[in-house]
C-alpha cells in the first residue's frame, strides 16, 4: 500500500479525506475518537512541509444541506486537539473553497463542509471528484471507516491525483489483516447496532468465516421477525426480512450457529424514565419496544464468548445511548474484555457505548473506529477504495 511515508510532501497541498462522521447527541460530539485518530497524519503532513485541505462527510443528509449535519463543530474540535487554526469553509467545491485553496500556504489547515450536502458524493460522480481534486495536488486517504463506500471523494478522486494512505488508514489495514490472516478459533462475530440493510452482503460473507454469530440490537429484531416473532413497535427493517431468512438458512447449511436473543428488555417508550420489563421473546406484545437483550440471553452468549479464540464485535446490543438500556452491552463488553482471547471492537457507536459505560478500551486487543468498513473487510470482500491505494 502506498502511504504518505513514500510521498514527497514538501510544498504540496494535501487533500485529506477523513471520516469525521462522529456520533452526535443534541448537536454535541459524544465521541471524538475519529478526530483524534487523524491527528498524527495531519501533524506529519504539516511537519513535512505540506498544507492540508480536510474533507469528510457527516451523517446521511441525502444530498441536501442539513444544518444539524454541518462539519463546523468537528473543525472546532480538531482545532482544539491540534492546537492550531483550522479554518472552516462553509461549502465544498464553490468559489470560496477554490480561492482559499489557491492561496493556501505550507503549514495551513482548512476544512470544507459536509461532502454529502451534494448528491454527487454518494453517486461517485467523476466530475465532482475532479473538482475536489483540483483544490490540491496530492490525495491522502485516512477514512478507513468509510472504505466500504466507493463515493466520489473516496474512489473517483484517486484517478485525478497521486494518492496515498494516511497513517491511521495504514494502521487499521495492517492490524485487521494481521488478526484475520490466522484467526484463533472458534471465531465469533457479535453483530448489533441498528441497521441490517447496508450490512446484508457483509453478513453473508461473515457467515463464511465465523463459527458462531451472536445477534443483538435492531439488527436482531429483523431476524426475530424472520423467525416469526412479535416485536411490537421495535425498530426493524421490513425490506430485509427475507434476506435475514436466507442468512439463517445459509448459516444452518454451513454449520454456523446464529444465536438470537431468547429474552429481551422491553419498554413502552424510549427514555431514561421509561418503565422496563424483562420478557421471553414469545411474550413480547404489540405495544412493546425491545430496548436491550435480557439476562437469559446474556448467560446464553457468555458460553461461546468464554471459549472464543477470536471475537469481532460491531454494534451495541441495546439502545445503549440510554444508560437504562445499556446493561446487555455492558455485560457483553465485560465478558469480551481481557487477554484470554483476541478481541476486536469496531464502530463509532460501539466505541461511544464503551466510553459512556466507562469500559477501558485497553482491555481489548484492538479497537477500530470502523463499523461497516471493518465488517466488509473481515467478510473478505475486495474493497475498491483499498485496492486504489495499492
Ligand atoms: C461509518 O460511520 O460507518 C461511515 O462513516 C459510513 O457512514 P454511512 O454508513 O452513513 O455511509
Amino acid at each position: 500500500m502506498k502511504t504518505i511515508k513514500n510521498a514527497n510532501l514538501k510544498g504540496k497541498k494535501a487533500i485529506l479525506r477523513v471520516d469525521f462522521n462522529v456520533p452526535l447527541l443534541a448537536g454535541k460530539i459524544t465521541d471524538d475518537s475519529r478526530i483524534k485518530e487523524s491527528l498524527p497524519t495531519i501533524q506529519y503532513l504539516l511537519e513535512k512541509g505540506a498544507s492540508v485541505i480536510i474533507i469528510s462527510h457527516l451523517g446521511r443528509p441525502e444530498g441536501k444541506k442539513v444544518s444539524a449535519l454541518s462539519l463546523r463543530p468537528t473543525a472546532k474540535r480538531l482545532e482544539k486537539l491540534l492546537g492550531k487554526k483550522v479554518e472552516f469553509i462553509p461549502e465544498v467545491t464553490g468559489a470560496k473553497s477554490r480561492e482559499r485553496a489557491q492561496k493556501l500556504k505550507p503549514g495551513e489547515v482548512i476544512m470544507l463542509e459536509n461532502l454529502r450536502f451534494t448528491p454527487y458524493e454518494e453517486l461517485g460522480d467523476p466530475e465532482f471528484a475532479k473538482k475536489l481534486a483540483e483544490l490540491g495536488n496530492i490525495f491522502v486517504q485516512e477514512a478507513f471507516s468509510n472504505a466500504h463506500r466507493s463515493h466520489a471523494s473516496m474512489l473517483a478522486i484517486t484517478k485525478y491525483l497521486p494518492s496515498y494512505a494516511g497513517l491511521h488508514f495504514e494502521e487499521e489495514y495492517k492490524e485487521l489483516s494481521k488478526i484475520l490472516d490466522e484467526p484463533k478459533k472458534p471465531f465469533i462475530f457479535v453483530a448489533g447496532g441498528k441497521k441490517i440493510g447496508t450490512k446484508i452482503d457483509i453478513l453473508r460473507g461473515i457467515i463464511e468465516k465465523a463459527d458462531i454469530v451472536l445477534l443483538g440490537g435492531g439488527m436482531a429484531n429483523t431476524f426475530l421477525v424472520a423467525e416469526g416473532h412479535e416485536i411490537g413497535k421495535s425498530f426493524y427493517e421490513e425490506d430485509y426480512v427475507s434476506d435475514a431468512e436466507s442468512i439463517i438458512r445459509d448459516a444452518y447449511d454451513k454449520g454456523v450457529e446464529v444465536l438470537f436473543p431468547s429474552d429481551v428488555v422491553t419498554a413502552k417508550n424510549v427514555s431514561e424514565s421509561a418503565k422496563t420489563e424483562e420478557k421471553d421473546v414469545q411474550q413480547v406484545d404489540g405495544s412493546d419496544i425491545i430496548v436491550d437483550i435480557g439476562p437469559k440471553t446474556i448467560s446464553k452468549y457468555a458460553q461461546p464468548i468464554k471459549f472464543a479464540g477470536t471475537i469481532f464485535w460491531n454494534g451495541p446490543v441495546g439502545i445503549a445511548e440510554y444508560a437504562k438500556f445499556s446493561n446487555g452491552t455492558k455485560a457483553l463488553a465485560e465478558m469480551i474484555a481481557g487477554d484470554e482471547r483476541v478481541s476486536v471492537i469496531g464502530g463509532g457507536d460501539t466505541i461511544a457505548a464503551l466510553e459512556s459505560l466507562k469500559i477501558d478500551k485497553n482491555e481489548f486487543t484492538y479497537v477500530s473506529s470502523s463499523g461497516g468498513a471493518m465488517m466488509e473487510f473481515i467478510s473478505g470482500a475486495k474493497m475498491p477504495v483499498i485496492e486504489a491505494l495499492k
